[in-house]
């Protein structure tokens, strides 16, 4: 197999329902780790379709837990998204502050500053988004970091090419992923911001441990070349394999092209 997948700590299911109860169970553990050893840090959250069966499968999770444990989960919760369009305010259906909201806050009652995300509508984004990477640093760093695949290979947004040594900026989108992420903007891509603002590399490489999340046959080709082929900017979730604890979680589809996975 090769090396870096030998390394990495593989999990595949035959469906996305089955990975996102696997990855629960694996998130849920990591929660109530941290709670009893009252040592919460920042978690990191992505956004887009991939994740929206995870959060509704958390969400489903945390409701079975003891009252007084989940009470102190929401007291403790803190976690950092990894982009934010620039133009969009929170209040936008099609922003992601309000994606996380639809999909975690408002079911564990979270405060929008336990829920951070770059503000789209600063003034100045390029300022905005050396606050957004300081506070982050402030807090202490990513514990636990969720990360989706885009089709060009990016993770937050950071489109190729990025080297590894990216910070949190401003960055235009390409095409292919306005044309992507084209569905929550009623499938019109013109309507989809040509700007946001990202995390980059070296924050999500800080991360104590990472999980890349991939389901369907349509990133199968740009999975297997971000993990077997060298690490490049042209693929900017290759420089995962540099990262001593990733988390791989596939469903059949996404991972056909990986070598003995199956
Ligand atoms: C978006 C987001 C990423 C996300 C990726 C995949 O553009 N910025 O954080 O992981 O693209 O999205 P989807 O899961 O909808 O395919």
């Amino acid at each position: 197999m090769p090396q870096f997948l030998s390394r990495c700590a593989v999990q595949h299911r035959p469906d996305p329902r089955a990975l996102m109860e696997a990855i629960v169970d694996h998130v849920a553990a990591y929660l109530a780790t941290a709670l009893d050893h009252e040592r919460f840090k920042p978690l990191g959250m992505a956004t887009g379709r991939t994740m929206e069966p995870f959060y509704a499968a958390l969400v489903q999770r945390l409701m079975t837990w003891p009252a007084p444990q989940l009470e102190q989960l929401k007291r403790c919760w803190l976690s950092f998204n990894l982009d934010e369009y620039v133009g969009l305010p929170p209040g936008d259906s099609r922003s992601f502050a309000a994606y996380m909201h639809a999909q975690l806050g408002c079911h564990l009652d979270l405060s929008p500053c336990q829920l951070q995300l770059p503000d789209g509508t600063a003034k100045d984004p390029a300022e905005e988004a050396r606050r957004y990477g300081s506070a982050l640093h402030h807090a202490g760093g990513i514990g636990l970091q969720l990360l989706g695949l885009g089709g060009n290979g990016h993770v937050g947004f950071n489109e190729p090419p990025s080297p590894a040594g990216s910070r949190c900026r401003v960055v235009t989108l390409q095409q292919d992923t306005r044309i992507q992420n084209a569905s929550a903007f009623g499938g019109n891509s013109e309507e989809v911001p040509e700007q946001a603002i990202t995390l980059g590399l070296d924050e999500i490489l800080a991360a104590d441990e990472i999980h890349l999340i991939v389901t369907g046959a349509a990133k199968a080709e740009i999975l297997r070349t971000a993990l077997l082929n060298p690490c490049s900017a042209d693929v900017p979730a290759s420089w995962l394999q540099s990262h001593s604890s990733v988390h791989l979680w596939v469903d059949d589809a996404a991972g056909a092209h990986l070598p003995l996975l199956f």
